[in-house]
């Protein structure tokens, strides 16, 4: 069975749409194993407790510093014997130390096509006002390992996402998280489980 760990730090849509994955049997052979958060009472969490699955809440704020955290993170993660880690919606930034205890095991989905509005500053709706700001077409969302540079990593997936002339921000991330986000999440971690990828020189290939 191959282990999965979900990193959530809000509403855990995504999170849902790889439980549905698995519970509909387009991931097959899986389990997610735990789902951990840095935040209490977040949405991600009851969803989790719904579908019977073990949750976690470490926060950076119970430890001196934000190595600490990560370390306490790393203990906690490899205890588990993941086979992958999903950052879906988490909110903290993680080192380079956390990142090389787990090579090549961590994916992260973020709702632009990268490398447009990404890296540093572009998180949640800040993403969407980049590209409504900047009148691009077509946006989307990225599925990546995840690297030590924020939002590097070789890419998995993209699916792209036509933008409307009346689209708000909150209407665009929307859209992307149902036209893409949650369709392209699902299938990267079948590709991965499945061994159909390999990362040549940071890009990813088919197998
Ligand atoms: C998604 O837009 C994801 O791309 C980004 O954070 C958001 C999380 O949403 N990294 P949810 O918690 O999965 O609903």
């Amino acid at each position: 069975m191959f282990k999965i760990g979900v990193l959530v730090s809000g509403g855990g849509t995504n999170l849902q749409a790889i439980i549905n994955s698995i519970n509909n049997g387009f991931i097959k052979n899986a389990k997610i194993e735990t789902v951990v958060s840095n935040k209490d009472n977040v949405f991600a969490l009851e969803r989790a407790k719904n579908n019977n699955i073990e949750t976690k809440v470490i926060k950076v704020k119970d430890f001196d510093n934000k190595q600490l955290y990560e370390q306490a993170l790393i203990k906690y993660l490899k205890e588990k014997d993941l086979d992958l880690i999903v950052l879906a919606g988490f909110m903290v930034i993680l080192s380079k130390e956390f990142v090389n205890s787990f090579e090549n095991k961590i994916i992260n989905i973020h709702p632009s096509l990268i490398p447009a509005f990404c890296g540093e500053g572009y998180y949640g709706l800040k993403v969407h006002q980049g590209a409504l700001d900047r009148g691009v077409k077509i946006t989307g969302a990225t599925v990546h390992f995840v690297t030590e540079e924020a939002d590097a990593g070789p890419i998995i997936l993209q699916k792209e996402v036509f933008v409307k002339d009346d689209d708000t921000k909150e209407t665009l991330q929307k859209r992307v998280m149902e036209e893409a986000e949650w369709i392209i999440l699902p299938q990267a971690i079948n590709l991965i489980l499945n061994k159909q990828i390999k990362i040549v020189d940071n890009i990813v290939r088919r197998i």
